[in-house]
Order: C-alpha cells, then structure tokens, then sequence
C-alpha cells in the first residue's frame, strides 16, 4: 500500500493485511447458525464495500491503544473489524446519488455504481449490522461485560449523536434544507460527529478491551477526540489540493457541492493551522503513557502527512 517504508508504516500495513483477512474470514458467502441464507449479490456487495483496500486506520487506533494494556492482538482486531464494518458502511451510504453522489471509492467503482443503488444501501444495513454480531462474539472479549461496553460505546459513536448525526449536519450545511448559518464551532460539531466520534471510539475501545483506569481512559479519548478532528481536516485538504491518482476518489468535490468545511470557513492555511494544532494536542495528551505511547504520536503525524 506504501510507497516508502518505516517501522511506523509497517505496523499500520500489518494491522491492514490482519483487518483485511479477518473480515474476509468472518463475511463468508455459507450461512451461520442463527441465519437462513446469506444472498449471493448481498454478501459480495458486502465483501466489495469492505474488502481489497482501505488504510485501516480506525482498527490500527483499536490495535495499538489496547496494546498499551496488553489486550491479545485477536480481541483488538475483532474490534477493530466490528469498527471498520461500520466505516465501510458509512461510505457506501456517503457515496449514494443522494448523499455525495460520488464515482470513485478507493480507487474502484463506488458500491452503487460496481451494484446498483438498492444493492449499496442494503450492502451497507448489512455491515452496520454485522459491526454488533462480530462485538457480541466471545472472539471479541471473553467478558460480555466488556462486549456489552463496546456495544454501547459504538452504538453511540455510529448513530444519532454520532457519524450518523453529523451526516445529516453535513447535508443541512449544504442547504439542502434551507439556507443555513455556520462558522467554525458549528463545523467543528459537525465534523467531531460525522468523522470523530468512530475515530474517538476506535481510541476508547483500546480502554474498554484494557480495562484501563479512568485517567488512562480519559487520555486515549482527548487524543481520539483531536486525531478525529484533524483526520476530516486532513481529507478536506485532500480534496482541495491532493492527488485523485493517490486519494483514489474524486478531488474538488466539496466546494462543487457547497459541503461546509474547515478550509470553507477558515481558509486552506487557517485549516491547516488548525490542523497542526490538533495534532499537538493530540500528542499532549498521550503523556501519561510515556515512551509507550510513541506509535500512537506518529499515527497523529501520519494523519496529518497523508496523501490518501
Ligand atoms: C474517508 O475515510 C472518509 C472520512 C471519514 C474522512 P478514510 O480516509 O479512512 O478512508 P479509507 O478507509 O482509508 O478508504
Ligand atoms: C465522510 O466525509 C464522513 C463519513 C461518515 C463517511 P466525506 O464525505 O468527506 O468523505 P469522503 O471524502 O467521501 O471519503
Ligand atoms: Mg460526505
Ligand atoms: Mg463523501
Ligand atoms: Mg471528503
């Protein structure tokens, strides 16, 4: 995946090969106990939306936090795969004509273009769901207490007050709904929503699979709350001045379509300062772990570096 390498990069392409073989372990075309059938051009649409790309960051962020507790690698990778359902779920809906409309998902067709629109939505419902089936799994933690704690960490970071909410603000931000007014707190709400709140769970998950202290707890959800804040600035910058060839969707999407952003209210450099910003605190905040917090410093860094 890329291009030059470091030990930094090569711990985030390990948790991407492990995510990857996992989910395609778990999203079997045969049936489980409990299910009738798994439709043929539903569990592919699946595998298509999930499978064969991706960075895999949110279950590097699972992976490396609950390492500070010395969380078995298997329990933090099903977690982290339960997480990754859910973003992939949240793409194929956010690329829909009637949400963002786009053609291009890492680099292939998008679901409902490769499928068809109904095929994309339920693809999606499929993986949403499937998030909470791979946490409810004794694979995932041998406490229910503690798969009852990711369960309800996660409804709440993917739904209403969460990536589902800040959908719906960044579709109003647009004025599709009737004009409307926002500055740089109400982007703010809607991005800690729309993109932080699953990189902030995918911190916390570290925690609750650990069993962490309070203030242990507490230092993995500020630094999740500034990682998730800069990776939306990250991609608004992407889509102003990356690649297409390397971000693998289309660029220059967002001004077209009005999207509110960090770099539509505070300019491309006040973004970028903001950005920079983040990422201190971000660092700051992983004090408390000392030297054993140095993989999850370069994974802010890597936020903000990024090409894709
Ligand atoms: C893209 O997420 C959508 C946002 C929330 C900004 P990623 O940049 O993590 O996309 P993949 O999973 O690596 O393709
Ligand atoms: C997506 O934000 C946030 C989600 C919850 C999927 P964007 O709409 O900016 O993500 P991209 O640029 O399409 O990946
Ligand atoms: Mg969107
Ligand atoms: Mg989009
Ligand atoms: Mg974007």
């Amino acid at each position: 995946m890329s291009g030059k390498t470091s030990p930094f990069l090569e711990r985030l392409d390990a948790v991407a090969a492990e995510t990857e073989s996992l989910l395609d372990r778990l999203l079997t075309a045969a049936p489980v106990r409990g299910e009738l059938a798994r439709p043929a051009r539903l569990i592919e649409a699946m595998r298509y939306a999930s499978l064969g790309g991706g960075k895999r960051f949110r279950p590097f962020l699972v992976v490396e936090s609950a390492n500070l507790f010395g969380v078995p690698r298997s329990n933090a990778l099903m977690a982290g795969g339960a997480l990754e359902c859910i973003h992939c779920y949240s793409l194929a809906h956010d690329d829909l004509p009637a949400m963002d409309n786009d053609e291009l998902r890492r680099g292939q067709p998008t679901a409902h273009r490769k499928f068809d629109e109904a095929t994309a939505i339920l693809a999606g419902d499929g993986l949403l769901t499937f998030a909470f089936d791979v946490l409810s799994r004794e694979e995932t933690h041998p406490e229910a207490a503690v798969r009852v704690e990711l369960v309800g960490a996660l409804s709440r970071a993917a739904g209403v007050g969460g990536m589902a909410g800040g959908q719906m603000l960044d579709l109003a931000a647009e004025g599709r709904f009737g004009s409307i007014r926002h500055g740089a707190n109400e982007v703010r709400l809607l991005q800690a929503m729309k993109t932080g709140a699953l990189l902030r769970f995918a911190c916390e998950a570290g925690g609750i699979l650990g069993r962490a202290s309070v203030a242990e707890r507490e230092a993995l959800t500020r630094y999740g709350a500034a990682v998730g804040e800069a990776f939306q600035i990250a991609d608004d910058l992407l889509d102003i001045e990356g690649d297409p060839a390397l971000v693998g969707k289309s660029t220059g999407k967002d001004s077209a379509a009005g999207k509110a952003t960090f770099a539509s209210v505070l300019g491309i450099a006040g973004a970028k300062k903001r950005l920079s910003e983040l990422i201190a605190e971000a660092e700051n905040a992983l004090a408390p772990f000392g030297p054993a917090g140095a993989t999850l410093v370069e994974g802010a860094h890597f936020v903000a570096e990024r090409q894709a």
